[in-house]
């Protein structure tokens, strides 16, 4: 057996024990592994297609990133070539990819990614092709998996930054405002929140009225609390508004970039309460440096369990962690909606027990 691997979308922690997990076991079983770089690209360029032998991946599950690079505006249905005006126009090279794909001899492709990479990957699984997925996103929200790799790792950069936040805003008796990632969802704003014990939590999930937030603050104020800490998610938005971005959707497949929310929330608070408000953007940080042992486990099986289903011949199927057990879901049914914060899951109850206020 001859498998292919790719990365794409953005990096999280755990890519590269993905990576291992697949290489190692499918070398027991004495197939060759190859790498396919930067997405999809390494398939129209075959310079960037690599051998991943067990020395290549001897001593990468700690490492952040992806040693196979990978591609945010690298839709090959809608690949972006550029025109001699600096514009843009969108071309569908599926084709070339698939037949490119069995030209050079390979037996089954594992695609890891997030929703956007298994979107495509399910497009070129309905072209023929062997592919097998393993989800991968900080955001956590491919439904039929109880978590994906990464998020634990965001979870615990962003509960540190909350914890180390407290220092300020008490010292100082002022209001810090975090924004944490997450696009659609909040995940990581409700576990680093709640963990990170802050006062007021902003989901998307959960519309919120800046007078409520305000009257959280107040109210803590009255029990001789004079700083609060406020964790929104960057996907938060208020009441009857819009989701702040920063940037619309880009040529090749990108989505639109979020961010501005934390800043909005905060000049409101400062305006509202006339307490000193500042913002902080945890942005990429969330997603740098070693995955925690939690995700490395979980990319580790996910890459042996990838070999696995290749073996049972298991193809469209996606890798996905339930209960105690890592199963196979069809790609096309994880893809059809996102896993969102359900609000009467116990972790938004014991938030609303532990009297932190979603700003509702
Ligand atoms: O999907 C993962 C994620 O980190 C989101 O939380 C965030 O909105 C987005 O990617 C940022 O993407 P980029 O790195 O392309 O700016």
């Amino acid at each position: 057996m001859k498998i292919a691997v790719n990365t794409g979308g953005g990096d999280a922690p755990g890519l590269n024990a993905v990576i291992r997990g697949i290489v190692l076991s499918a070398n027991q079983k004495g197939w060759e592994v190859y790498g396919i770089k930067y997405g999809y690209r390494g398939l129209m360029d075959t310079k960037q297609i690599v051998r991943l032998t067990p020395e290549i991946v001897l001593d990468i599950t700690d490492i952040g990133g992806t040693i196979l690079g990978t591609a945010i505006k690298g839709d090959p249905f809608k690949y972006a070539v550029s025109q001699p005006d600096g514009t843009f126009i969108e071309t569908d090279i599926s084709d070339t990819i698939v037949s490119n794909f069995k030209a050079l001899g390979f037996d089954a492709l594992i695609a890891i990614g997030g929703d956007g990479s298994l979107r495509i990957a399910q497009k070129f699984i309905e072209k023929g092709m062997p592919i097998i997925g393993v989800p991968k996103t900080i955001d956590n929200d491919i439904s039929y998996t109880d978590v994906t790799f990464g998020f634990d790792t965001a979870v615990n950069i962003a509960t540190e930054a909350i914890d180390r936040l407290h220092t300020t805003a008490k010292s100082h008796d002022r209001v810090m405002v975090v924004e944490v990632m997450g696009r659609y969802v909040g995940w990581i704003a409700l576990h680093s929140g709640i963990s990170g014990s802050a006062d007021v939590i902003l989901i998307p999930e959960i519309p919120f009225d800046i007078n409520k937030v305000c009257n959280k603050i107040r109210q803590l104020a009255l029990l001789g609390r004079d700083y609060a800490i406020v964790v929104v998610a960057e996907g938060a938005k208020p009441v009857g508004g819009d989701i702040s971005v920063v940037e619309g959707k880009q040529p090749g497949g990108a989505e639109v970039r979020l961010g501005g929310i934390g800043r909005k929330v905060r000049d409101a608070i400062g305006k509202l309460t006339g307490k000193e408000t500042r913002d902080i953007v945890l942005g990429h940080l969330q997603r740098g440096g070693a995955p925690t042992t939690f995700d490395r486990l979980l990319s580790l099986r996910f890459g042996a369990a990838a070999v696995r289903f290749i073996e049972a011949g298991k193809f469209g199927m996606m890798a996905a962690s339930q209960s105690t057990e890592i199963v196979a879901v069809p790609i096309e049914e994880a893809i059809v909606r996102m896993k969102s914060v359900s609000l009467d899951s116990d972790e938004i109850l014991t938030a609303r027990a532990m009297g932190i206020s979603f700003g509702d």
